[in-house]
């Protein structure tokens, strides 16, 4: 079975969900049918397969000099909701596939190389890189108490469900001094590689989430019965906010700043009763630190403006709080060479999304990715498209960047 048909597959290994896309969430049966599947296709290439205390999925090609600093490279295949086919899942069988490559043609790494499938990089419990927090070890026993998903399960209920004890979390923790690299393949997820007419993004730094959680509360009341001036109407007061939020993010100086309110409950949902409470979430994104923090302060001082103006409370609560991340000079330099060797022009570009190498990078691993382009710069979404010949491509600068990496 080749790359294009590997990714079919996995795209059918999905949830019984309503609504459209894949729902594959980590520690889900499904995400364990995907572990299988991944595993034989790490094992039909040749590579030692095995799983972590937190579920992140190993194949190893053992080096000549296996006592080296070994080269790291996957990605993620667990999805967000509505998912698409190729979000992480090109890092993982497509490092698999460069491997099959790299064997084919003989090559013979020094270094060993080792795919990874990164567990829960997808914010099912509302911050995503389950796994590659737990290498970095900045995942604490009790986050996996704290966090829960939108059904209130928390990672250590999940994990549990999966056969995993989050008592065993500490024993999936590397130490960065093993990993000479770690490179990502992945689809951009927007539209700027199609825009320039270039089939391949070299990534040199990544974007990081600010995302808070705020809990607006009012006073539930008939919306019949009670005035316009007596009311303390929790959602029109989140609205102020989700406006503002987009303001921000729009006007801030780094021109980069992206800021979005994806998750809004409102509380009680009755057409004729005046919300009492409303829930949102709030991603706010940047390459340029300052920028994102300048955004987020002027967040915060909305809700405070806001809680007195409309008589409101308010609770904020971080979700998560990443730091963005550069690549490695040396790896980029690796993936550049790759390029340049097959004769394709590419891009050097940030990443708006994150992703786990952002995590492993501010455990001082060095990280370099790899773009291939989203047709329309779909992502997150059943459309989600990369053309076989991209995805090809994509495999071969992986490859000639392991080549150059393994050494
Ligand atoms: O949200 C992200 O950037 C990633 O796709 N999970
Ligand atoms: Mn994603
Ligand atoms: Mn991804």
């Amino acid at each position: 079975m080749g790359l294009h048909e590997q990714i079919e597959a996995l795209a059918q290994v999905d949830s019984e969900h309503p609504g459209g896309g894949l729902v594959r969430e980590v520690y889900t049966p499904e995400y364990g049918e995907a572990v299988r599947f991944v595993s034989d296709r790490m094992r039909e290439a040749g590579l030692e397969v095995r799983e972590d205390s937190v579920g992140n999925l190993f194949g190893l090609w053992p080096g000549v000099s296996p006592e080296l600093p070994r080269v790291l490279t996957g990605s993620h295949f667990d999805t967000t909701l509505n998912a698409g086919k190729y979000d992480g899942v090109l890092g993982v069988l497509g490092a698999i596939e460069a491997i099959r490559q790299l064997k084919a043609d003989g090559f013979s790494p020094a270094r060993s190389i080792e795919v990874v499938g990164f567990a829960g990089e997808e914010p099912r419990f509302g911050s995503g890189c389950i796994g590659s927090r737990a290498m970095a070890g900045t995942l604490s026993r009790s986050d996996l108490d704290r966090m829960a998903d939108r059904n209130g399960i928390t990672v250590a209920q999940a994990m549990r469900t999966s056969g995993l004890d989050p008592g065993r979390l500490g024993e999936a923790r590397i130490d960065p001094a093993t990993i000479a690299a770690q490179v990502e393949l992945h689809i951009e997820q927007g539209a700027v590689l199609e825009h320039e007419g270039i089939r391949v993004g070299v990534v040199e730094r990544i974007a990081a989430p600010h995302d808070l959680r705020v809990v607006i509360t009012g006073v539930a009341r008939h919306s019949g019965s009670t005035p316009m001036g007596l009311r303390r109407d929790a959602l029109t007061g989140a609205s102020e906010v989700v406006l503002e939020v987009e303001r921000l993010a729009r006007e801030s100086p780094s021109g980069s700043t992206v800021g979005t309110v994806g998750v809004l409950h409102v509380a009680p949902g009755a057409v004729n009763v005046i919300p009492g409470e409303v829930v949102l979430e709030i991603d706010i994104r940047d390459s340029d630190l300052a920028a994102r923090t300048a955004v987020v302060e002027a967040t915060l001082a909305k809700l405070d403006s806001l809680a007195v103006e409309r008589s409101l409370s308010v609770e904020v609560a971080t979700i998560t709080q990443d730091t963005p991340a550069e690549c490695d000079p040396r790896i980029v330099g690796a993936v550049r060479a790759a390029c340049e060797a097959i004769g394709t022009p590419y891009l050097t570009m940030t990443s708006g999304a994150y992703h786990d190498s952002m995590v492993l990078a501010g455990a001082g691993v060095p990280i370099g990715m790899i773009f291939v382009p989203s047709r329309d710069g779909i992502s997150h979404h059943p459309d989600e498209f990369t053309a076989p010949d991209e995805l090809d491509l994509g495999v071969a600068v992986l490859a000639g960047a392991l080549r150059r990496l393994a050494v």
